[in-house]
C-alpha cells in the first residue's frame, strides 16, 4: 500500500482527498502547513506528497525544496490555484513531478499518482540494477586481477621450471666432463664427451625457452646462432679459422617437443661441419640455413667449404650419423649428405605448424644406439 502525504491550508480539500485516496487503498497523512508536513514527512517515510502551492507562513515551493533535499526519490505533485503558471514552471524546475489546477478533478490526480507511483518504481528497479551491475564489474575485476596474478605466478614458476632443467642438465654434463678426465680409453673418452655435447644441446632449449617471452615456444634463429657459436668456439674454430654465416628464417619458432629432436639434429650437423671439414688448422666457411620452402617445409642446410665427407661415411658413419637418421626420420624429414666442393647435409621436414598429427616427440634413444 503506497504512503501519500497531504499538505494543504484547506481542511474541506484535506479531507475530500483523504476520502478519496483511502477509497483506492491508499495510506494517508494530512498536514495543514509546510513546517507540519515536513515533520509528518520524516516520521512516516511517505511514497509521495500532495503539496499546496499557496499556502500561509512556508509556501508549497519551499516545502517541495525541502522534501528533495530529505530525499530525492520522493515524488511531488504540485496543487495549484487559477493562473499560477510561473509558479508552475518554478516547481517544475525544483523537481516536482506533476501539478494540478484546483478545483481538483480526481480522476486527474489519480492518474497522476499512479504515474509518478510507476516511474518510482521503474527507478528503483534502474537503480537495483546498476548496483547488482556495479557489483558484478567489481566481482569480474576481482576475478580478472586474481586471474593475472596466477597467471603471472605460473609464468614465473615455469620460468624456474626451465631454469632448473637447464641447470641439472649442466650438472649432469659437468659430471661426464669429471669422469671422462680420468678415462684413459680413447673409444670411452669419446663416447662421454659426445654425449656431454648433447646434453648441452638440449640445456640449451631450455635455455631459450626460460628466456622466451611465452616460456612455451623457441626462436629458432636464436637457438641456431647460440649453438653454433657455442660449437664453434668449443672445438677452437674461431672466426679467424673457421667463419659461420647463418641465414635463418626469424619467424621460426617451435615449442618444446619439437625443439629437442631439432636442436639434437642440428647439433649433430653443425658439430660435424665445425670438427671434420677443416683438419689440420684448415681456414674456411660454414654456411648454415633454416628457412621455408613456400610449400610448407622447412629447409636446414649445412654446407662447408672443407675436405669433404668420405663417401663410405655418407650411409654408415658412427653414432652422430644414426642419430641424424633416426631424427630425421622421425620428424618426417628427407635427409640428403653430398660431396659438393665440400660437405653438404640437408634436410627437408614439413613445418610442425602445417601439420596434421604432431610429430611423436623423441622419448628416449634407443639403447643400442648407444655406444
Ligand atoms: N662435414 C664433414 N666434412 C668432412 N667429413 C665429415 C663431415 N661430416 C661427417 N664427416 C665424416 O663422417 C664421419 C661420420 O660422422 P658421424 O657424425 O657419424 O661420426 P663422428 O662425428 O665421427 O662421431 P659422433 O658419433 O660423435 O658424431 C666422421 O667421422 C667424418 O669422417
Ligand atoms: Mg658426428
Amino acid at each position: 500500500m503506497a504512503k501519500l502525504l497531504i499538505i494543504d491550508d484547506e481542511e474541506l480539500i484535506r479531507r475530500r482527498l483523504e476520502k478519496l485516496l483511502q477509497l483506492d487503498d491508499y495510506e494517508t497523512f494530512c498536514a495543514e502547513d509546510g513546517p507540519k508536513g515536513l515533520a509528518l514527512f520524516q516520521q512516516v517515510n511517505p511514497d509521495m506528497a500532495l503539496v499546496d502551492i499557496k499556502m500561509p507562513g512556508m509556501d508549497g515551493i519551499e516545502v517541495l525544496k525541502k522534501i528533495k533535499e530529505l530525499s530525492k526519490s520522493t515524488e511531488v505533485i504540485m496543487m495549484t490555484g487559477h493562473g499560477g503558471t510561473e509558479t508552475v514552471i518554478d516547481a517544475l524546475r525544483a523537481g516536482a513531478f506533476d501539478y494540478i489546477a484546483k478545483p481538483i478533478e480526481y480522476d486527474e490526480l489519480e492518474i497522476s499518482i499512479k504515474r509518478a507511483l510507476e516511474k518510482q518504481g521503474m527507478m528503483k528497479k534502474l537503480e537495483e540494477y546498476t548496483v547488482s551491475l556495479e557489483k558484478e564489474l567489481t566481482e569480474r575485476k576481482k576475478v580478472e586481477e586474481r586471474l593475472a596474478a596466477s597467471l603471472a605466478a605460473r609464468e614465473i614458476l615455469l620460468q624456474e621450471v626451465h631454469h632448473r632443467v637447464k641447470n641439472n642438465l649442466q650438472i649432469i654434463a659437468g659430471l661426464l666432463n669429471m669422469e671422462s678426465r680420468h678415462i684413459t680409453d680413447e673409444a670411452a673418452k669419446k663416447a662421454f664427451e659426445n654425449t656431454r655435447s648433447r646434453i648441452d644441446a638440449i640445456a640449451f632449449v631450455h635455455n631459450k625457452l626460460h628466456t622466451s617471452t611465452d616460456l612455451a615456444h623457441v626462436n629458432m634463429a636464436d637457438y641456431v646462432k647460440s649453438l653454433a657459436a657455442q660449437l664453434q668456439t668449443s672445438y677452437g674454430k674461431e672466426e679467424r679459422k673457421v667463419t659461420l654465416k647463418l641465414e635463418v628464417s626469424e619467424e621460426v619458432e617451435f615449442n618444446l617437443e619439437i625443439s629437442v629432436p631439432l636442436g639434437l639434429l642440428f647439433n649433430e650437423i653443425i658439430t660435424n661441419a665445425i670438427k671434420h671439414a677443416f683438419p689440420d688448422n684448415r681456414e674456411g666457411e660454414i654456411k648454415i640455413s633454416l628457412i621455408p620452402d613456400g610449400s610448407g617445409n622447412l629447409v636446414f642446410t649445412v654446407k662447408d667449404n672443407g675436405v669433404g665427407i668420405p663417401p663410405e661415411k655418407v650411409k654408415s658413419g658412427s653414432t652422430g650419423t644414426k642419430l641424424i637418421n633416426m631424427l630425421a626420420r622421425q620428424l618426417g624429414g628427407t635427409l640428403i649428405v653430398e660431396n659438393d666442393s665440400g660437405t653438404r647435409t640437408q634436410i627437408t621436414f614439413k613445418d610442425p605448424k602445417m601439420r596434421v598429427n604432431p610429430v611423436a616427440p623423441v622419448a628416449a634413444i634407443p639403447t643400442n644406439m648407444i655406444k
